[in-house]
């Protein structure tokens, strides 16, 4: 091997594009129409060596919430680097390019390891907690339901009433990825050889009193059976619920299945509510790890674009190794939750010094920027500065990303 180059995908890379990230990923990763339609050749990037496509990446056009707003956001992911090119900064050259090309002010992504993306400027902006919820201890909330408040959806259709709840959250929780039809199509996608055992999904739905939804639950089971007697697992992949009601019945629906002893969950969020309804939240069985990493591509765009819990008025000097041009002094001024946010360019001293990485971690309001300040990775130059400009940032609702792209 002598080098390699980066050029965009085309729309006939499709299959071989596939098989290098499936091949990397060590999973078996099927060509079919939907996943062409979804491709997006002009914004997927290969390495190439002699002839043949060694490393990719590619960008996904999807919004994402964000404090106060929903807004384009790249959907990085497909990174991918042949295991016999390893470690020669082939990955480093397709995410500079991706970085330097996506037109969106930030651009986001789940990593497989910790250690990979911090030195492209991503932060760590939203965590991901996984249930493994011990059935017999967990004590699931006493709710008296009405006859038909819960019901089951057949998945024909289903995607039309359940993207309304989508958006409803995402005008909510910020982290919260957003699906075009084709992106709902391929989420309730049920492809037999990929259920691992499971039922099929099961999509249950929670109605209020006029017969709206209100809330859903998307579900598997898994039979199994012990010495001891019947030990079903549940496997539950999303819950949305927009109101109390909805939350608690979905929620006492799936932890009381009969026969079951395990339920597992990927993406309940930090503060997800139900560990203030059962009465033994150690036996949800939680695990902490970061989900959603943001990088900001533009400085100025994306603090404008979100809006702050508290009045604000700060100079920030971000620094930007990869992006010289996004490096600079910015003043971002706001009046509070509901009001919009203006954010440029300014030659006054700063209050705050912090890189790009740290303007990332904070940028969803899930983490506080005295908690990077307390290891000297933000500054303050201006005593107070970051004790408002860390309220302004953060958020009453913690992100969550529900799903992995
Ligand atoms: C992870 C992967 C994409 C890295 O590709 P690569 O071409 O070997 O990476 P590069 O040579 O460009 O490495 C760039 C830097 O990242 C570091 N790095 C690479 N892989 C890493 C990993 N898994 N963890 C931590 N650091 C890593 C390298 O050491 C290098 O550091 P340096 O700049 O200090 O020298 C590749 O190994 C791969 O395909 N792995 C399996 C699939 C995967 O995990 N993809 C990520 C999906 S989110």
């Amino acid at each position: 091997m002598t080098g390699f180059d980066i050029r965009t995908a085309k729309a006939a890379d499709y299959e071989e594009f596939l098989a290098l990230f499936g091949g990397a990923m060590m999973f078996e990763m099927q060509a079919d129409d939907l996943g062409r339609q979804l491709f997006e050749p002009e914004r997927a990037l290969v390495a190439v060596d002699s002839g043949e496509i060694i490393g990719t990446t590619r960008a996904l056009t999807r919004d994402l919430s964000v404090p106060g707003a929903v807004v384009p956001a790249a959907h990085v992911t497909a990174v991918g680097v042949r295991a016999t090119h390893r470690r020669r900064g082939v990955m480093a050259g397709l995410i500079s390019r991706q970085l330097r090309d996506v037109p969106e002010a930030i651009a986001v992504l789940w990593a497989s390891e910790p250690g990979i993306y911090g030195r492209f400027g991503y932060g760590a902006a939203a965590f991901d907690v996984s249930y493994e919820v011990d059935l017999h201890r967990v004590g699931p909330p006493d709710v008296r339901m009405r006859p038909g408040e819960l019901s089951e959806l057949p998945v024909d259709g289903a995607a039309k009433q359940l993207a309304p709840l989508l958006r409803s959250l995402q005008e909510r929780r910020p982290g919260v990825s957003g699906r075009s039809d084709l992106y709902w199509q391929k989420h309730l996608e049920d492809k037999p050889d990929h259920r691992d055992g499971k039922t099929a999904r099961r999509i249950l739905v929670h109605r209020d009193e006029t017969g709206s939804i209100d809330g859903y639950a998307l579900y598997r089971g898994k039979l199994n059976w012990e010495s001891s007697g019947p030990a079903n697992e549940v496997s539950l992949e999303e819950l949305v619920a927009l109101e109390p009601a909805a939350y608690r019945a979905l929620w006492q629906h799936v932890l009381t299945m009969d026969l079951s002893a395990k339920l597992g969950y990927g993406y309940a969020a930090l503060d997800e509510p139900v560990q203030q309804l059962v009465t033994t939240p150690t036996a949800l069985g939680r695990r902490v790890s970061e989900s959603l990493w943001v990088r900001v591509t533009d400085v100025a765009r994306a603090l404008a674009d979100r809006r702050y819990a508290v009045p604000v008025d700060v100079v920030l000097e971000v620094t930007d190794e990869l992006i010289p041009a996004n490096a600079g002094r910015y003043r971002l001024t706001a009046d509070g939750p509901t009001a919009p946010a203006r954010c440029e360019r300014t030659e006054d001293p700063a209050d705050l010094g912090l890189s790009v990485t740290e303007l990332g971690a904070v940028y969803l309001g899930g983490r506080p920027l005295a908690e990077f300040a307390a290891t000297g990775r933000v500054t303050e130059h201006t005593p107070g500065a970051l004790a408002t400009a860390g309220a302004a940032f953060g958020w009453p609702i913690l992100p969550a990303s529900i799903e992995i792209f």
